[in-house]
């Protein structure tokens, strides 16, 4: 129930409102974003880049304002132009939210999205990597498919994520397991009715493990999203009974959660990457967050009672 409030107030522009106006907010928030520019963004990758992977997520969401997602795409032109220069293309990539590139606009917006997607893409491909492509509600899952399946042809290793919670994501991951996909592999992170999505954490946890299956017996690259040991040690059997080598898949954990267990990871040689948000536009990402851990929670009103 906890977690459903704050998903519907990650979209409330008057909780939007209080929380960001909370000064002792901040040292939660740094916790999970890098910080507000992309000089925030690069230093923390250089930080992690020592032992582990990135990707880089420009925080923006939910955009009305075709103004707005070409500053988005400008963003993410800087950043891939930034790691470039910094010798970071090897290690790092970037993610992006479709609904804050024009998907969500009254005309068109599944066209704009593509278009602004596709010049982040090539982007990438210069500064020498990739795009992985966030999923977000219910809703939006064919459209977002349906512009990845575009972009691939063009950009064959455009990735996309997909959401164990959904019933319909075991049949997805059949489709995109064939040669040269990049799958990211999470829980889901926002409010589904259960006529689209399990609900239960046992039911989400044994569709994760169904879909993990497929995704490692098939041809593509898993990337397996999440902070559930009990899942990376199943993704990590699961890949050494497919035949898999440790460069043949990933883990992937988000920045501030368990990085005690994303060294570990690493120290052991499997491939570690962190998604790493920044900018201005942190709200709506830090409510999903806070909905993950009650411990979270606490913190959380501990700010808000004493601003
Ligand atoms: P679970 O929530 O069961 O957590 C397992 C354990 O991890 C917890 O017991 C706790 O110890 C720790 N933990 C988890 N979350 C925490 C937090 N916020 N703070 C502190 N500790 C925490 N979702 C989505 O719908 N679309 C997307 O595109 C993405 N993209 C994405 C990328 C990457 C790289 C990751 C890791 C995750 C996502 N997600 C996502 C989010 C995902 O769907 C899910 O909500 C979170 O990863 C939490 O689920 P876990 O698998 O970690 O398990």
């Amino acid at each position: 129930m906890l977690r459903s409030a704050l998903i519907a107030a990650s979209r409330s522009a008057g909780c939007r409102s209080v929380v960001e106006r909370t000064p002792l907010m901040r040292p939660i928030v740094d916790r999970f974003v890098a910080g507000s520019a992309v000089d925030d963004a690069v230093r923390v990758a250089h930080e992690l880049a020592a032992d582990r992977l990135i990707s880089f997520d420009h925080l923006g969401e939910d955009t009305l304002d075709r103004a707005q997602a070409e500053q988005t795409v400008e963003a993410y032109r800087t950043v891939l132009a930034r790691l470039d220069a910094e010798g970071l293309g090897g290690k790092a990539e970037v993610s992006v939210k479709l609904s804050g590139l024009g998907q969500a606009l009254a005309v068109d917006g599944e066209k704009i999205a593509l278009e602004n997607t596709r010049r982040i893409c090539e982007a990438a491909a210069a500064a020498g990597t990739t795009v992985t492509v966030d999923m977000e509600d219910h809703t939006t899952t064919d459209s977002t498919l349906s512009i990845v399946r575009a972009l691939r042809a063009d950009f064959p290793a455009t990735g996309t994520v997909l959401q164990a919670y959904l019933k319909r994501t075991e049949a997805d991951c059949a489709d995109f397991a064939g040669p040269g996909s990049r799958i990211r592999l999470c829980k889901g992170a926002y409010d589904e009715p259960a006529s689209v999505a399990y609900r239960d954490k046992s039911e989400v946890d044994a569709s994760y493990v169904r879909c993990l299956k497929v995704l490692m017996a098939g041809q593509g690259y898993p990337m397996v999203a999440t902070h559930d040991s009990r899942l990376i040690e199943i993704g990590e059997r699961l890949a050494g009974q497919a035949g898999r080598s440790r460069d043949g898949y990933e883990f992937q954990m988000l920045y501030g959660v368990r990085p005690q267990v994303q060294a570990q990871l690493a120290a052991r040689g499997l491939r570690m990457r962190v998604y790493v948000p920044y900018g201005t536009e942190w709200y709506s990402y830090f409510m999903r967050r806070l909905g993950e851990r009650p411990a979270n929670m606490a913190f959380f009103l501990r700010a808000l009672t004493r601003r």
